[in-house]
């Protein structure tokens, strides 16, 4: 045998300078739930060590976030009060825009990230404006201006639209540049599929649609070519980074996208895909560790740059541990 593929897997030292793609805390988002409210740090009980945090006790998870050496937080906002068009998503008083102040105040160099869309903020639960039973998309712009808006406003460093309606992108570009913050970044949920990997989310941040599903505006997962067409759109309106969500199961998506796109590519490592895991290790099926690590090197391996993810604390740690 001329070619043997083990040599250069016969020890430790070679495995290390062989080794293609490595995960570090750089890689990593960390998502954050925050709720109104006086001294609530509240469990997920879908998302086991996940919390709701009220903004006075943010610093706490605020700082382990910074000495894990993560860089970057995406907020989510769960509102007290919801009604028809959102109208506490674009609050200057909202939650988020109250809980990225307080974040600024705690670290002046974590990378603040905010979820743009409606679900939370309407009783209904679409991420759009009603008209009947269909989501009205122009008018939906409008309200995800707004709401981007007032994320920059209050000082995020980046907003990310997951709403999936059309030429949002462009809008909320226009929208931030016409008001002098041509220096907040987007994030584009490019490809976010209508997926049942969000289940355990929608327990967390309270978003579940009343009525219906959101398959007219989140993408079939039978489609392939279709998220590049979707990526390629939100590109050419000004997408800063693109998505691909949930990962896992795209991550075919993710090697297309890497291979044609020269953007950086984020992918949405969603809560189904971390409570399963969760789930598998308790019942003893797994090894958590070994497990999520390899689940997120999968999807550098398949092309993303930049992983969200609720494993980011403990994976920060356990990288540490093996470093
Ligand atoms: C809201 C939103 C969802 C997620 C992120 N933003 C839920 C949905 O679209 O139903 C899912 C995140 C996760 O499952 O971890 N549009």
């Amino acid at each position: 045998m001329i070619k043997r593929g083990r040599r250069i897997r016969e020890t430790a030292a070679i495995r290390a300078m062989v080794r293609e793609n490595i995960l570090t805390a750089n890689d990593f988002i960390y998502p954050i739930f925050v709720v109104e409210g006086e001294n609530i740090k509240e469990e997920i009980k879908s998302m086991e060590g996940n919390y709701h945090w009220s903004i006075d006790r943010l610093e706490e998870v605020i700082t382990e976030v910074v000495n894990c050496g993560i860089r970057g937080i995406i907020l989510f906002g769960i509102p007290d009060i919801k009604d028809e068009c959102g109208s506490s998503a674009f609050d200057s008083d909202g939650i988020v825009q109250k809980a990225i102040k307080k974040v600024r105040e705690i670290s002046k160099d974590l990378y603040i990230i905010t979820d743009v869309c409606m679900c939370q903020y309407t009783i209904h639960g679409h991420c759009g404006i009603l008209d009947g039973h269909r989501i009205d998309n122009d008018a939906t712009l409008e309200k995800l201006g707004q709401i981007a808006l007032s994320h920059a406003k209050a000082g995020a460093d980046m907003v990310a639209p997951s709403d999936m309606m059309d030429g949002r992108i462009g809008f909320i570009r226009n929208v931030l540049d016409s008001n002098g913050f041509t220096h907040v970044a987007i994030m584009s949920y490019a490809a976010k599929y209508a997926s049942a990997f969000y289940g355990p989310f929608r327990e967390a941040a309270h978003s579940a649609p009343q009525f219906g599903d959101r398959k007219s505006y989140q993408m079939d997962p039978a489609n392939g070519r279709e998220a590049l067409r979707e990526i390629n759109m939100d590109i050419e309106e000004g997408a800063d980074i693109i998505m691909v969500k949930p990962a896992l199961s795209y991550l075919d998506i993710v090697r297309k996208a890497k291979d044609v796109v020269d953007v950086p590519i984020c992918v949405y490592n969603v809560s189904g895909e971390y409570s399963m895991i969760k789930a598998a290790a308790k019942a003893g099926l797994m090894n958590e560790k070994a497990t999520a690590l390899e689940m997120l090197l999968s999807m550098k391996r398949a092309g993303a740059d930049i992983i969200i993810t609720y494993y980011a604390l403990e994976a920060s740690k356990w990288l540490e541990e093996t470093n």
